[in-house]
C-alpha cells in the first residue's frame, strides 16, 4: 500500500529514510493515464518514487477554477498504487504554506508569453510550489509532462539557477484515441464540447506536418478562423522556438502552441514540427 504523507516533516523524514535514487512526480491530482505515464517513467528510472497531490492556490487567478478543480483523492491513490508509487505527499494548504509564509520564486524571461500573458502570476505560483516541493524532496529526477511545455521550460530554467533536483525529465503528451491531449480539465467538457475539442490536435497535426516557412502564416490565419467558427475563443495559436519560446518561423526548431476556451473550459496543447 502507498504511504500517505500529509506534513512537511513527515515528507522530510520519509525522504531521508530512503536509500538509492528518488524520482518525484508533482501533480494536482485528478490523475489520468498521462500522469500514469510519468509515474511509470519515474518507477523505471529510480529506486523510489514519491508523488505529490496538491491543488496549489498560488497558481490560480482570482477568476479561475480553483474551487471547482476536480478532487479525486481515493481514485488517485488507487492509480498511484497500481503504478507502484511508494509514497504520496498530500498536504492541506495550511500545512504546505504555514502562517507567515512570505517567499515567491519567479523565473524571469519565459513567463511573460503564451499562458504567462493570459494568466497573471500563474507561473510564479508554479515555480514557488515546485521550488518548495523540491527543497523538501531533493529528488534525483523530477518528471513533468510536455503538455505544459512552457511550465516545463520554466522549471528547467529555475532548476539550472537553483539546482534542487538532479534532473528535470520531460515526458511526451498522452493523447486520447482522437488525439485530444489528456488533461484533468477535459472532464469539464460536455459531450458535444468533447467532440469539438478534437479539432485542436487535428489542426496542430496538419500544420506541424505540412507547413513551410512560406505557408505558415496563412495556415495559422486559416486555423484561427476554423477554430473560432467551431466555437473556440482563442487565447493564442503561435509558433515559437522550442528553447527560448520567442516567436519563430524556423520550423526545424519550433513548436506550435495553443490555448483556447470552449465555454468555460480552457484547453492547451503543443506539438513539435515534423521534419
Ligand atoms: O502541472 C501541474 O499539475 C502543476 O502545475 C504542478 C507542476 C504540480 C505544480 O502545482
Amino acid at each position: 500500500m502507498i504511504t500517505i504523507l500529509t506534513t512537511l516533516d513527515s515528507l522530510k523524514n520519509h525522504r531521508h529514510a530512503q536509500q538509492g535514487t528518488i524520482g518525484f512526480v508533482p501533480t494536482m491530482g485528478a490523475l489520468h493515464a498521462g500522469h500514469a505515464r510519468l509515474m511509470h517513467q519515474a518507477k523505471h528510472d529510480c529506486d523510489h518514487v514519491i508523488a505529490s497531490i496538491f491543488v496549489n492556490p498560488k497558481q490560480f487567478g482570482a477568476n479561475e477554477d480553483l474551487e471547482k478543480y476536480p478532487r479525486t483523492f481515493e481514485e488517485d491513490c488507487a492509480l498511484l498504487d497500481e503504478c507502484r508509487v511508494d509514497a504520496v505527499f498530500a498536504p492541506t494548504i495550511e500545512a504546505f504554506y504555514p502562517e507567515g509564509f512570505a517567499t515567491e520564486v519567479r523565473t524571469l524571461g519565459l513567463d511573460h508569453v503564451l499562458c504567462g500573458a493570459h494568466r497573471a502570476g500563474h507561473f510564479t505560483g508554479v515555480t514557488t510550489v515546485v521550488a518548495r516541493l523540491f527543497a523538501y524532496v531533493r529528488p534525483d529526477r523530477a518528471y513533468f509532462g510536455e503538455k505544459d511545455f512552457q511550465q516545463l521550460s520554466i522549471i528547467r530554467r529555475m532548476n539550472e539557477d537553483f539546482p534542487l533536483a538532479g534532473a528535470i525529465i520531460g515526458v511526451p503528451t498522452m493523447r486520447e484515441a482522437d488525439g485530444l491531449a489528456m488533461s484533468s480539465r477535459n472532464r469539464y467538457l460536455s459531450e458535444a464540447q468533447r467532440a469539438t475539442a478534437a479539432i485542436i490536435p487535428r489542426i496542430l497535426r496538419t500544420i506541424t506536418q505540412t507547413a513551410t516557412p512560406s505557408t505558415l502564416d496563412a495556415m495559422l490565419a486559416q486555423a484561427r478562423i476554423t477554430l473560432e467558427e467551431a466555437g473556440f475563443v482563442l487565447d493564442y495559436l503561435e509558433v515559437r522556438d522550442a528553447d527560448t519560446l520567442s516567436m519563430s518561423t524556423d520550423v526545424s526548431h519550433a513548436r506550435i502552441f495553443i490555448a483556447a476556451r470552449l465555454g468555460t473550459t480552457r484547453l492547451i496543447d503543443n506539438m513539435p514540427f515534423v521534419q
